[in-house]
């Protein structure tokens, strides 16, 4: 991979090859163009006919890589980041606005995911009857009675939804 360096202060405002895109944000350019043909990221033709890209496509490359890797789906990510602008570099505000929109469903997701290492290591109360708690908090599987998955870990995710946990 070519070596990345500090850009050039005089080609601050050139826009980007599909090549340098990928060097930079670290995603390969099939998954580039596949962002683009899901309307992601926008790109313009040069006189050669080659894909051009302003440098802000840099952050919105970043915001997807993060937020998929929390488990935000695409189609949601398509959905926020069409709330910024097109034809022009999205401003701090632009970004509070889509921060906003998902600051909800990022709570939700840091609150289970606290939740789900806080109680990996004790019973969980799905049935399987393997960890040392399980007789106690779940003898001969009692909690199937109440439904299927993991009711000890939904229990204490209604819990804090309620603000008790
Ligand atoms: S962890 Fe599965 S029943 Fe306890």
């Amino acid at each position: 991979m070519k070596k990345l360096s500090k850009i050039d202060p005089a080609r601050r405002l050139h826009s980007l090859t599909v090549g340098e895109v990928a060097a930079r944000s670290g995603v390969p350019v099939s998954t580039l163009h596949f962002y683009e043909t899901k309307g992601l990221i926008q790109s313009v033709r040069n006189a050669g006919n080659q894909r051009r890209y302003a440098r802000e496509v840099l952050r919105r490359v970043a915001v997807i890589k993060v937020a998929q890797r929390i488990g935000v789906p695409l189609a949601e990510i398509g959905e926020a980041l069409r709330e910024l602008p097109d034809g022009r570099t999205p401003t701090a505000e632009d970004w509070n606005r889509l921060s906003a929109r998902w600051r909800a469903d990022l709570d939700e997701r840091i609150r289970q995911l606290g939740l789900l290492r806080d109680q990996l290591s004790g019973c969980i109360g799905c049935g399987c009857l393997s960890m040392q708690a399980c007789p106690l908090r779940n003898p001969w599987d009692a909690l199937s009675e109440q439904g299927p998955g993991p009711r000890l870990f939904e229990a204490g995710q209604a819990t804090a939804r309620e603000g008790g946990g």
